[in-house]
């Protein structure tokens, strides 16, 4: 009999690719999936360190399965991910049944790692960021051979993919932990990135997600001292066949240069859809943060962008409750929010993280009450400000590629053919509308009537309609 895989995946779009490959490469040894935890024989988390509460959660996960793996020892858990770089022997001092721990640069040895806890071997633990220990080259190697592994199963939709062009991060902002679990920046060769790009297509991918953690700073130079920039990149990826968009996040505010916008003007396939985190409104905390740049920097940059890519849609990451903000640092949020029209915004209450700049340097003094409320004003604003945004569609067309039912069709159990249907934008905007789920896969022309802080609701153009004014 086959094996069973239970896999929770916990934090970034970067993980879900992560589980994307290690499920691929296990389903080639004849796992099978599974989403029911008891019946599987491997429970696998892969974890997340950026917050507090990401990590609380897997902890409380892996609290319930200290009974199920007493009753059932045969049972094999690994915890995977940016939580077990950072904490190694805590995770076994915390939940000592778990059979191994393996760090994001290590996932090709989960198959090994199982196979010896099914022979005995217990409290593995495979982690390492070749930052001290090992060679860049190391890293380098171990994600080329891993990475070209793909599973369709995986994925956001059929026809949805990520794909990492980058590892790592050098840039420390100092409440961040990535660079601790998930080492130095590397581009990963183009070459490469091509090749899988093709692979992606032939399996039916209409859109790719480039990945990386400052995606913009992509840079690669081989051995004959040749360097490819993010702008090389997407220009050779845009030639690729059957890909009709290509997005990619994050970016960094210092790396988004003309040039880049210009390609991306200039590409359709390219989204004109960025997302920069802005983290803060106010000079002192940017520098408190080392995040590299200024709100005037910041603000030339919007400019740049709004007067190449006038259709273009910025999004952004903010922290509320950051060491040391007052009333006033925290209100240049909302003034920056109103300012910079965000299609949308994460916000985040900060969470002290081990190991970082801000735990050695800086006094997390806001307290959580604060935090919650500053958040949720915060939110209050970029919503009205989405809301603007969004109501301006009313009465244009856009091209959306049809994901599937909604969610709430879901729910509704809708057996007829008519069924809520769900897309995107080419500028990232969910759209809702009433379809059929042949639509599927289609890039779509649709006309909107209404809309919300967080969709834009309308009718696919017929013929009868008549030309429609159109927007991206
Ligand atoms: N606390 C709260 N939010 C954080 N982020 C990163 N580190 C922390 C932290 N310690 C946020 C940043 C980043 C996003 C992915 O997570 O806004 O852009
Ligand atoms: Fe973290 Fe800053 Fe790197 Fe982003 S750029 S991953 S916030 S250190």
């Amino acid at each position: 009999m086959s094996h069973r895989l239970y896999i929770e995946t916990v934090g970034c779009q970067m993980n879900m690719l992560d589980s994307e490959m290690v499920v691929a490469d296990l389903r080639k040894r004849g796992y099978e999936l599974t989403s029911d935890v008891k019946v599987a024989d491997t429970i696998l988390y892969n974890t997340c360190s950026v917050r507090a509460h990401a990590e609380d959660k897997v902890y409380s996960a892996l609290g319930t399965l200290k009974l199920m793996k007493k009753r059932n020892p045969d049972k094999i858990i690994g915890v995977m991910g940016c939580m077990a770089q950072k904490d190694q022997q805590v995770i076994f001092k915390r939940a000592p049944y778990v059979d191994f721990i393996v760090g994001p640069g290590q996932l090709q040895q989960v198959p090994d790692l199982i196979d010896q806890a099914r022979l005995g071997e217990e409290q593995q633990m495979a982690v390492g960021l070749g930052r001290r220990e090992g060679s860049n080259d190391d890293i380098k190697r171990s994600h080329e051979t891993f990475d070209p592994l793909r599973d369709p199963t995986m994925r956001p939709t059929p026809y949805q993919a990520y794909l990492r062009i980058q590892i790592g991060c050098d840039k420390f902002c100092t409440y961040c932990v990535v660079p601790n679990t998930r080492g130095p920046e590397q581009g990963r060769p183009p070459q490469q990135i091509v090749e899988e790009a093709k692979v992606l297509a032939d399996q039916g991918c209409l859109e790719i997600t480039l990945l990386g953690q400052t995606v913009n700073s992509y840079s690669y130079t081989d051995g004959q001292g040749k360097t490819t920039r993010m702008s090389d990149l997407l220009k050779m990826l845009h030639e690729v066949n059957g890909i009709k968009r290509i997005k990619f996040v994050t970016n960094y505010p210092r790396d988004m240069k003309q040039e880049l916008l210009e390609t991306i003007r200039d590409l359709p396939k390219i989204s004109p859809y960025l997302h920069v985190p802005l983290q803060h409104g106010s000079n002192d905390m940017l520098k408190r943060m080392r995040r590299g740049y200024t709100v005037e920097e910041y603000r030339e940059m919007m400019h740049l962008i709004w007067d190449t890519l006038p259709n273009a849609a910025v999004s952004s990451d903010f922290i509320v409750g950051f060491c040391g903000e007052t009333d006033e640092e925290f209100q240049t949020c909302i003034d920056s929010v109103r300012e910079f029209r965000f299609k949308n915004s994460f916000i985040f209450k900060y969470s002290e993280r081990e190991g970082t700049k801000a735990e050695s340097m800086l006094i997390d003094d806001v307290p959580y009450q604060v935090k919650q409320e500053r958040n949720n004003a915060l939110l209050a604003v970029q919503n009205e400000v989405s809301e603007a945004e969004n109501i301006k569609f009313i009465g244009h067309a856009v091209d959306v590629l049809v994901e599937g039912p909604s969610k709430k069709a879901d729910k509704l159990e809708q057996n007829g053919p008519l069924k809520q249907m769900v897309g995107r934008t080419h500028c990232d905007r969910i759209v809702v509308f009433d379809g059929n789920e042949r639509q599927a896969g289609q890039i779509l022309p649709v006309s909107i009537y209404e809309t919300t802080p967080f969709t834009l609701f309308g009718a696919v153009v017929t013929q009868e309609a008549g030309p429609e004014v159109y927007a991206l």
